[in-house]
């Protein structure tokens, strides 16, 4: 779906306690209607008075973002990203059970050696990730996966890198349940991951680099 000015707040894939009791209703609640939808304001806030940057999507925004007006360049970057990292966190996770398989699978053993392995390195980074941020599993452009520990809301788009999954690590996302236990999310989290949304992401970022035969 392509979205470009005025940015919506587009519903969740499901229901506010559909991930429960992985992740729980009310931090649900608050993240989409709220955090979400403050970021949706500011970034149409900014781009209102310039009509010229009104086609722009959310991916222009960010990878050609040192073409706008210095005044709304950094703003834009925050929120534009924001507004990106969430749509794509809440679309990474579903109430249904779904398993790590297929290409992303393949890909995922291939650079990480094993699931333990992942995992563990993984729960580290995301431990580890200094204040707020995401870490990003991503494919570079020959379909290698790496984890990306990213500060605010930037994304690994002008990195030139695809991301696959993206976990939320700013407090908003765990405070009201989980408190400062970080770990405790992590492990929620990895319980709610739409594993099929994730070899989907990893199939067309594999299509669109024409990889799909040379891995
Ligand atoms: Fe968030």
């Amino acid at each position: 779906m392509i979205q470009c000015y005025p940015f919506e707040l587009l519903p969740l894939p499901y229901l506010y306690d559909a991930l429960e009791p992985h992740i729980d209703t009310e931090t649900m609640f608050f993240h989409h209607s709220r955090h979400l939808k403050t970021y949706v304001d500011n970034l149409n806030r900014l781009l209102k008075p310039y009509p010229e940057f009104h086609e722009c999507t959310l991916e222009r925004l960010l990878l050609e973002n040192k073409k706008l007006p210095e005044e709304i360049r950094q703003g834009v970057w925050n929120n534009a990203g924001a507004v990106y990292s969430h749509q794509f966190f809440f679309a990474g996770m579903t109430p249904n059970s779904t398993k790590l398989s297929g290409k992303l699978k393949d890909a995922l053993f291939l650079d990480f050696k094993s699931w333990e392995d992942f995992y563990e390195v993984f729960f580290e980074m995301a431990l580890k990730l200094f204040g707020s941020g995401y870490l990003w599993l991503a494919a570079d452009e020959r379909g290698k996966l790496v984890l990306l520990p990213l500060p605010n809301q930037d994304t690994p788009l002008p990195q030139l890198l695809t991301p696959i999954l993206n976990l939320d690590l700013w407090e908003h996302a765990y405070y009201l349940k989980h408190r400062n236990l970080r770990a405790d999310y992590i492990k929620a989290w990895f319980q709610a991951v739409n594993w099929a949304e994730a070899e989907r992401r990893y199939q067309a970022a594999l299509l669109q680099n024409a990889l799909h035969t040379s891995r």
